[in-house]
């Protein structure tokens, strides 16, 4: 199954059934019924189909929007699919029959993967904060339990940073505070960046496939992101990672006329790459940006940036986002002094068993 990458906040959806593993496994049929003073039971969600969901996630479609000028009704109607076909493992919080809270997770082979949570804010309904940790609570006590998984990964990017880390730190979880930044695009060109003399900026295509894994294995070698997102360890997990990226709607649908390598142009090598995908019909996110450690601190990082902003631009997108880990301090300067900024602050936790 698909896994969110480190660079991106996009869902673990099922992804192609013959590369990865789609292994719903059995959760407990029912959970009991509510200490929270209403009829609020926590059921398995396979319970469900998506008449009973739908509502609950056209409510979040329309927070992502408000939040993070993302359109997630491509991401809704696959989960909204999944739900269907009662392969989406978690829970569903339910009040009088209706269901208004639910969380999910996708397994690949040893490591589970936390993919959504979401509980509408109503006022007839209990205290929301307390639904979800209630959800989460139950989602990571099936994961910890579940024979063979050995590591979980959860990347909340639309809950504030701490707003729901109880459950994750009670259970030996550790939290990596990361930003959602974003550009405004205006009007006016990109500003001319001189790429350095021995590099070449050009348009990514289907051929550089293997050279970006090997680029992106390479980059994040000890690097904070590998810890978040253990995909980046190995060629065939950065492969994994590009195919979602690429082929799959997960993180918003990939806009190749957006996204660039970078060329040694002696050595005729692949030594950096940007990735930007559609999250909504004008607005870009970058769901990968790196550059092999010896090229680094020669504007290359900001050779890249500059192409995909200036394609978006001429294509009249208004908005460019990206999230950071806020650890990786020199990425995040170096977006800093391309004028983004910081809109939200959002965790990624990483248990290892
Ligand atoms: C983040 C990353 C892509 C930046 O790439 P880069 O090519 O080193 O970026 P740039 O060279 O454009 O800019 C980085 C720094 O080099 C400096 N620089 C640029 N040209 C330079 C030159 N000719 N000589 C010396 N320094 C230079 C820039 O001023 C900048 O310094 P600053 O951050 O102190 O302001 C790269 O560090 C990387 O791949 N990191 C690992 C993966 C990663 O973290 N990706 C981002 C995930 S969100």
């Amino acid at each position: 199954m698909a896994v969110a990458p480190a660079c991106s906040p996009r869902l673990p959806l099922p992804g192609e059934p013959t590369t990865l593993e789609i292994l719903p496994r059995d959760l407990p049929p029912v959970l009991g019924g509510s200490p929270l003073g209403s009829p609020l039971e926590i059921l398995d969600l396979r319970h469900f189909s998506s008449v009973d969901l739908r509502p609950l996630l056209e409510d979040e479609t329309q927070v992502w929007s408000r939040l993070l000028s993302w359109d997630y009704s491509g991401s809704a109607e696959m989960i909204l699919r999944y739900i269907d076909a009662k392969i989406l493992p978690g829970y569903a919080a339910v009040d009088r029959g209706r269901v208004f809270g639910y969380s999910f997770f996708v397994y690949e082979g040893s490591k589970g993967v936390i993919g959504d949570l979401y509980v509408i804010n109503g006022t007839r309904l209990p205290n929301a904060r307390e639904v979800e940790l209630k959800l989460l609570t139950h989602v990571i006590e099936t994961l910890q339990q579940s024979p063979g998984i050995h590591r979980v990964e959860a990347q909340l990017l639309a809950h504030e940073a701490n707003a729901v880390s109880r459950p994750f730190l009670e259970t030996g979880f550790q939290r990596h505070p990361r930003l959602f930044m974003t550009l405004t695009l205006g009007k006016a060109a990109t500003e001319k960046v001189p790429t350095h003399p021995d590099v070449e900026i050009r348009p990514w295509t289907e051929s550089d496939y293997q050279p970006t894994a090997a680029v992106i294995t390479a980059a994040y070698r000890s690097h904070v992101d590998a810890q978040i997102n253990d995909q980046y360890h190995t060629l065939s997990g950065s492969l994994r990672f590009l195919n979602n990226i690429v082929r799959f709607p997960g993180c918003g649908v990939f806009d190749v006329e957006s996204s660039f390598v970078a060329l040694d142009r002696k050595a005729k090598s692949l030594i950096g790459v940007i990735l930007c995908s559609r999250v909504r019909n004008n607005v870009g996110h970058v769901t990968q940006v790196c550059v092999l450690p010896e090229y680094r601190s020669r504007g290359i990082g900001e050779s890249l940036l500059a192409a995909t902003e200036g394609s978006l631009r001429k294509r009249n997108f208004v908005l460019l986002s990206l999230t950071v880990t806020e650890a990786n301090a020199r990425a995040v300067e170096l977006y800093r002094r391309l004028n983004f900024e910081s809109k939200r602050i959002f965790d990624a936790f990483v248990w290892e068993g």
